[in-house]
């Protein structure tokens, strides 16, 4: 048993300081006992509501096998975007039903693949969609299950560009003409089965009104299809976007008063055994691994510039987290070899891409010097998953820890990596080097 080391910032019982020399930086780090108690937490604040509920996890979050095995073994379902998504979850031995196909405009590639493999339902985001997935449906002999998107025009508190329930959006199918859409499929789409209504409003949401209210729109839409359609609708899906508590002063999603209020709402509109009541979905992504993870960085170059600013800058940035440049986003961080001291110094921290690539811009700060290492905070959610390779950057690797195991699930990227995919014309060849050349 090792002695725990009173400098060192610890993460989910792991000395993160080791993890950086173990591992290397820029480290991704994902704690699997905490994934699963983000999961308990859903499932427990749904337990005794009146309705059946369904929960999937929206894997454009994070996803990779070792993922989709922890999602499929705590019995959730899994929302997928994109044939990269489902291709993850299938090899990972996720069926199929459980999984639910997004997108605002799918290939017929993808759509084949995904029906092929039994996709559990289609989300449909437009009228144009329609004939596409009855012409493809029809060639595979399958009725395919669907769910229609609706945009509710609702207006959620949170940055304008992760916000989709609003008017003016390229997701979903208008309120107004939701029943045509639904209408269509009843009559000019056989092979297509129409099970439910969707939405989502967007991301990191901060209280449940803006989906009462969409869920109320929704109900009302429900009833109104159940009653003009021969259609056996059984579900009303709210999305994701539970907030996570990026900075200390934010509160996390209160995941319970959400559930009650729901079930308040769902109890007044389908008690009186009119229409049955019908399963609530709900998508969250963030939520569940956002505050999973942490990534650490080495901190290199430090530049004080006297009467303006200090520099320190670390071996991550933009191409490995592009939040922060595209929603300002703001995180904690600290000196992971120097958790005890005091925070008093103040610096803006600066990735290395070829930009100003601005981080953590006016932050305090343990006193740092090059070597040390940053831990920054909940990290989990839309930074892997969004990470590119810009400036032929090799990406991050990703380490899951469980109790006081640590293991690779994502490799780090290497440079050799960074040409893997090139090809050179026929008409270049004479002038490229071997690859042992160089
Ligand atoms: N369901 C649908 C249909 C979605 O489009 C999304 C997220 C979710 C569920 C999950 O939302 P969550 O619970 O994770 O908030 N890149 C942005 C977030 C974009 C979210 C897109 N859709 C960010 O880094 O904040």
């Amino acid at each position: 048993m090792t002695t725990k080391n009173q400098e060192h910032f610890y993460f989910a019982k792991h000395d993160t300081v080791a993890l950086a020399n173990k591992y290397g930086t820029p480290l991704y780090v994902l704690s699997e006992d905490i994934l699963r108690q983000n999961i308990r937490v859903l499932q427990e604040a749904f337990r005794d509501v009146h309705f059946p509920i369904k929960i999937s996890y929206a894997s454009k979050a994070f996803t990779c096998l070792a993922m989709c095995k922890i999602i499929d073994d705590e019995g959730l379902f899994l929302d997928t975007v994109s044939s990269g998504e489902f291709y993850t979850a299938l090899v990972a031995g996720i069926k199929g039903e459980k999984i639910t196909y997004h997108g605002s405009n799918k290939s017929i590639e993808e759509l084949t693949y995904a029906l092929s493999n039994c996709v559990g339902c289609v989300v449909i985001d437009s009228e144009q969609e329609i004939p596409t997935l009855q012409q493809i449906a029809a060639s595979l002999h399958i009725t395919q299950p669907v769910m229609i998107r609706i945009n509710p025009g609702i207006m959620a508190n949170t940055h304008e560009r992760i916000l989709t329930g609003k008017a003016d959006s390229k997701f979903g199918i208008p309120f107004a003409e939701a029943c045509g859409a639904a209408q269509k499929i009843v009559a000019e789409a056989p092979n297509l089965r129409l099970i439910g209504l969707h939405c989502h409003i967007g991301s990191q949401i901060h209280d449940h009104e803006a989906y009462v209210a969409a869920a109320s729109n929704l109900i009302a839409l429900y009833k109104d299809i159940s009653a003009r359609l021969p259609v056996c609708l059984q579900e009303i899906n709210l999305g994701g976007g539970f907030n996570i508590d990026y900075l200390e002063q934010e509160t996390l999603f209160d995941i319970k008063g959400y559930a009650k209020a729901l079930n308040q709402l769902f109890l007044k509109h389908f008690s009186d055994g009119n229409i049955a009541m019908p399963t609530v979905g709900i998508e969250p992504g963030r939520y569940i691994v956002g505050p999973a993870g942490i990534t650490l960085y080495r901190v290199g170059v430090i530049k004080n510039l006297s009467g303006l600013r200090k520099y320190v800058n670390v071996d991550g940035g933009l191409y490995e987290n592009p939040r922060p440049a595209m929603y300002n986003a703001e995180y904690r961080l600290l000196v992971a070899n120097k958790y005890n001291q005091p925070k008093d110094d103040l610096v803006t921290v600066s990735g290395r891409c070829c930009e100003s690539d601005t981080l953590f811009e006016n932050v305090m700060l343990q006193q740092s010097e090059p070597g040390d290492i940053l831990a920054v905070l909940h990290t989990g959610a839309y930074q892997q998953s969004m990470a590119s390779n810009y400036n032929r950057l090799p990406r991050p690797a990703v380490v899951l820890l469980k109790g006081s195991e640590s293991e690779i699930i994502i490799r780090r990227e290497e440079k050799e990596d960074m040409i893997s995919k090139d090809s050179v014309p026929s008409w270049l060849h004479a002038e490229t080097k071997g690859e042992k050349d160089v």
